[in-house]
């Protein structure tokens, strides 16, 4: 059984590695009671609308406006994670299309944070269409155009 005491059940090409160097997570956030399934790890529905809303936040940016998530391309589940995780987000643009904007998102625990034991727990990729007031598609503005880049 999976338990945060047991760690020979987590992939060893996925521990201590810490967190990327160099980069700031989108969002981080430390899973509650309220957030696990029967078994007591963490629901991966709970997971995937925190992925679905780090991934957002650079396609909005890019977008320079709101966006919609038309898909989730691949989704796994490399470890579980349990209840008092830190969890920290990271979401990367990997192609911006006419309307479009696809972003990587993975995920790492800090579990045990006092041994900093950093379990790399989720990898998504989902696309984003830049939409207008009325939901349709809209262009992806140029990234020249953008105040913030
Ligand atoms: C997002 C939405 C406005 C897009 O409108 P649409 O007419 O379906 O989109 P289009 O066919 O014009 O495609 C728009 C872009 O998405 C891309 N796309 C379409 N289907 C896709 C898929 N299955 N996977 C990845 N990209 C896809 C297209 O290639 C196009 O990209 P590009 O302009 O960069 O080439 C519409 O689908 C929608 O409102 N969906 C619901 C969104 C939503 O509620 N999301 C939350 C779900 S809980």
């Amino acid at each position: 059984m999976t338990s945060p005491e047991n760690p020979t059940t987590i992939k060893v090409e996925t521990v201590n590695r810490g967190l990327p160097a160099g980069k700031m997570p989108e969002l981080r956030m430390m899973p509650a009671p309220s957030d696990a399934n029967v078994y007591g790890d963490v629901f991966g529905g709970w997971i995937m609308a925190q992925v679905d809303i780090a991934g957002s936040l650079p396609a909005t940016r890019r977008a320079n406006g709101r966006v919609a998530t038309i898909s989730v391309n691949s989704f796994v589940f490399k470890n579980p994670v349990f209840v008092g995780d830190l969890l920290s987000f990271y979401a990367d643009i990997v192609k911006v299309g006419n309307t479009s904007i696809t972003v990587n998102v993975e995920v790492y625990a800090e579990r045990n944070r006092l041994q900093a034991c950093t379990v790399k727990v989720t990898e998504a990729t989902l696309t984003y269409v830049a939409t207008d007031s009325d939901r349709k598609p809209r262009k992806v503005p140029p990234i020249e155009t953008l105040i913030h880049s």
